[in-house]
């Protein structure tokens, strides 16, 4: 998936290095290590995650890495430096921020997220796509999570950087990001070659819930029989980072056991409430559209018993609903 050698390695990792030391020893860094105290985090957590620090100014970075014109499109390349397209003047990218490295699976540095400490905007800044860094494939937090426990056996998907980072900080250490992006089929069939189980945990909001629903869609592909995912939804206004650090890692804990959801629950729950079951209009609807879903499920067992509860609850018999799963259906 990334090219195994790339002059923007090296060049990353520096950056990383440099961007922790000012965390380390900046005149400025005062604010940020506040900031990140306010969030929770102790230095130790910080340190496990490489966090960092882009002072203000438009030339640290530019000064400490961009010796000559060809160490710079390297820069460029990586995503560190902006060039001005009409005057050519070349700038850090990431200014003022704090700043998170985004590891590959063997941990090399690879791009970063920077977040902004106050209320500016954007709120974060990623790196754009570079020739080691594609961000709809990568997730923040799993070079971080193996790390720590190389027998995982649930890897719980979150939003956002310090969701990860706050999840680890009281002990959950299982936590991986998926950066704004939606979960694809690509991060699950990842996910799934490590671990059984995939616990899905997003914000308390209509985005969050709308990537539950998108996650639960890329994840039908992966579900052999023996694997299963889960997910549970929290309080409006919640995050796995307000919510852990406001009831603390046993309530999360008990959270979890008593209440994320099995994957099939979520589905049938989520789709009657598009298709009401009540009438026969409602049972048509649905069948049509749990039946070609439920088709993309290649566990036999799983599949033949969601259609067994597809059956159920719109009383067609199992042998109409495959019959009407794999005709096909046109729209006019
Ligand atoms: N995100 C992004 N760019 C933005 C906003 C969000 O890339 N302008 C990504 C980040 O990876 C972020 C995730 O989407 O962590 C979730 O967004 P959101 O819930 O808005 O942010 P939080 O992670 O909760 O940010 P924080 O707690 O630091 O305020
Ligand atoms: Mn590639
Ligand atoms: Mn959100
Ligand atoms: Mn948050
Ligand atoms: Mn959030």
């Amino acid at each position: 998936r990334q090219p195994v050698d790339s002059p923007l390695y090296p060049l990353l990792n520096a950056a990383a290095e440099h961007y922790r030391q000012a965390l380390k020893s900046h005149p400025q860094r005062k604010y940020a290590v506040e900031y990140l105290k306010g969030r929770g985090l102790t230095g130790e957590i910080a340190r496990d995650f490489g966090i960092g620090f882009a002072p203000p100014g438009w030339d640290n970075l530019f000064k400490q890495l961009g010796a000559d014109t060809l160490q710079q499109k390297v820069m460029i390349d990586a995503g560190l430096l902006i060039e001005n397209a009409e005057n050519g003047r070349r700038y850090d990218r990431f200014r003022d921020r704090i700043m998170f490295p985004i590891r590959d699976s063997r941990g090399r540095v690879i791009a970063f997220g920077g977040r902004v400490l106050g209320d500016d905007k954007p709120k974060y800044l990623n790196s754009p796509e570079t020739p080691v860094f594609h961000k709809g494939q990568e997730l923040y937090g799993l070079y971080e999570a193996r790390k720590h426990n190389r027998d995982l056996d649930e890897i719980m998907v979150v939003e956002g950087y310090m969701d990860v980072i706050a999840l680890a900080q009281q002990g959950l250490r299982n936590a991986v990001a998926t950066l704004g992006t939606a979960t694809s089929e690509e991060h699950l069939k990842r996910l799934f070659r490590i671990v059984p189980s995939v616990l899905f945990c997003f914000d308390g909001d209509a985005a969050g819930r709308n990537a539950a629903w998108r996650a639960l869609e890329s994840t039908l592909p992966s579900l052999q029989d023996g694997r299963r995912a889960r997910f549970l939804f929290l309080p409006d206004g919640e995050d796995p980072d307000t919510l852990v650090r406001a009831e603390g890692t046993d309530a999360f804990r008990a959270r979890i056991n008593q209440h994320a959801q099995p994957l099939a629950d979520y589905f049938f729950q989520q789709l009657c409430e598009e298709a009401d079951p009540r009438s026969l209009e409602g049972k048509a609807h649905l069948v049509t559209l749990a039946a070609p879903l439920i088709d993309k499920i290649p566990g036999n067992n799983l599949r033949a018993l969601m259609r067994q509860r597809l059956s159920e609850i719109t009383g067609l018999s199992s042998e109409a609903l495959s019959q009407v799963a794999s005709a096909p259906r046109s729209h006019t």
